[in-house]
């Protein structure tokens, strides 16, 4: 009975909330978001280093307000739709911050590097970047050095970080950035996918360990998506017509062993919450289809067909609310997002070309929203959108609860005296 109570409570919380979000309230739901990853979510960190991945010029950003800001996209990404939905400004670039900006700023930073991975060799080839382990070397600095000056002690502090969100988008550059190319790097003279994937997890848990040592209690994580779906990968591998088959099993591998290592987290850090972010699920069977089936593809029809695994509740949620008035650059223009992915080819033509990035100044195709991917490695805006509705609000691809439900659970606070403990050490 009380079980049943508590439900209608939930639900009668979760819907002011979500009315709140809807009517733009200016509280933001959660004090900070912090960003971790690669070129799925930089904001612009790669336009301060020497690095031949680097996007701040046009046709990128074409859909931005502020034109080209270092968005590996057309506009905005799934960390900018999540701001937005959680009442945050967009995440300022670390790298773009003056000292007094660093010490002022308290609703987030933006530590994600394109080219970057888990490993510090992982994208070398292309010059320099912020591999994970320099991205929490940051976040570090930003803890110990910038933070503390806005609260009066140092309970403060860790509660605002408990309560904080921190977004992890990594991993994909391990395979198209080092792996996959085995005349520039070793990796798979030295291990198996199997290896590789054990390797990157690795590596990978023990970051976010920090993460967790240094306060972090809301984690949304992301695995991989079907990089063998990538046009940038059917050039690399000559596949004619599907995807990359073997790529596809690696990044399974690897998708396997995300999800064990999340599970054994929730239980290893109590009082944190892991929200794993599932790519694969929204993609992999709209991009097999659009593979082949190189003559046009219909969103709807996939849905009606069954070979889209989107529940019917999820689409409605896009469709009910995935144009919120909080959207200043989109709202009123719902036709922007129909979702009507109708060809695999990237917005930017840049497949007879040697780079898989857009050429300076092309032109772009006319209607980005008909278009899954924007490059040779990169989604368009309206796939970021929607990935970033389905993980607000949706059943999926976030599990097992959505980022709504993530930024309105209380943090524990148990592991906050084990962290005092352990971080003193
Ligand atoms: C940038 O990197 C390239 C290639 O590694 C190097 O030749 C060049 O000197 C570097 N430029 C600067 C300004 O460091
Ligand atoms: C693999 O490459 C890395 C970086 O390029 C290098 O440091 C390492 O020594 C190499 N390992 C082997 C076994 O060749
Ligand atoms: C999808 O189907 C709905 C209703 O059947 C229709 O209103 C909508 O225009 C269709 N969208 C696309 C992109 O075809
Ligand atoms: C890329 O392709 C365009 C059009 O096909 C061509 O004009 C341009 O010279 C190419 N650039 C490079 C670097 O190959
Ligand atoms: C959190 O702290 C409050 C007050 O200090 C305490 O009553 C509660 O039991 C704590 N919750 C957990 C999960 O430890």
């Amino acid at each position: 009975m009380s079980e049943f109570f508590s439900m209608i409570l939930l639900s009668l919380w979760l819907l002011l909330h979500l009315f709140q979000v809807i009517n733009c309230s200016s509280t933001p739901l959660v004090p900070a978001l912090y960003v971790f990853g690669d070129s799925m979510v930089d904001s612009g960190n790669n336009d301060f280093l020497n690095t031949t991945a680097k996007v701040n010029y046009n046709p990128y950003g074409t859909d931005f307000p502020a034109g080209p800001t270092g968005r590996f996209t057309n506009g905005l990404t799934s960390v900018d739709f999540l701001a937005q939905f959680l009442g945050l400004h967009f995440v300022p670039p670390y790298l773009g911050l003056s000292m007094a900006q660093k010490g002022k700023i308290i609703t987030g930073m933006n530590y994600a590097s394109g080219s970057a991975g888990i490993l510090q060799e992982t994208g070398s080839g292309m010059g320099k970047n912020l591999h994970l382990e320099q991205q929490i070397e940051f976040f570090t600095e930003t803890v110990n050095q910038f933070l503390p000056q806005n609260f009066k002690t140092k309970d403060e502090l860790l509660q605002y970080l408990s309560k904080s969100i921190f977004v992890v988008n990594i991993g994909s550059n391990d395979y198209l950035n080092n792996y996959l190319l085995s005349t520039q790097y070793n990796s798979s003279h030295l291990y198996t996918p199997e290896q590789f994937a054990s390797v990157l997890l690795k590596e990978f848990r023990q970051h976010l360990q920090e993460l967790h040592n240094l306060g972090a209690r809301k984690f949304v994580v992301f695995n991989l998506g079907p990089l063998g779906c990538l046009p940038a990968i059917i050039k690399l591998e000559n596949i004619k017509i599907g995807c990359a088959t073997r790529v596809n099993e690696m990044v399974s591998l690897y998708n396997k062993g995300f999800h064990s290592m999340i599970q054994e987290m929730r239980t290893s850090f109590k009082g944190s919450t892991f929200v794993q972010g599932n790519v694969n699920l929204l993609s992999s069977g709209l991009l097999q289809t659009m593979a082949s089936n190189l003559n046009g593809f219909n969103f709807n029809q996939s849905v009606v067909d069954g070979s889209l695994p989107l529940p019917y509740s999820f689409q409605k949620t896009i469709e009910t609310i995935g144009d919120s008035e909080c959207d200043p650059i989109e709202s009123g223009t719902r036709s922007r997002y129909n979702y009507g992915f109708l060809t695999p080819s990237p917005c930017c033509s840049i497949l007879d070309n040697e780079t898989n990035y857009c050429l300076k100044d092309v032109s772009t195709c006319m209607d980005r929203t008909t278009h899954f991917f924007w490059d040779g490695y990169h989604p368009t805006q309206s796939v970021y959108r929607l990935l970033a509705v389905g993980c607000f609000y949706g059943p999926i691809p976030c599990t097992p609860i959505n980022v709504l439900q993530l930024a309105l659970e209380q943090p524990g606070n148990a592991s906050h005296k084990h962290h005092f403990v352990s971080s003193s050490i």
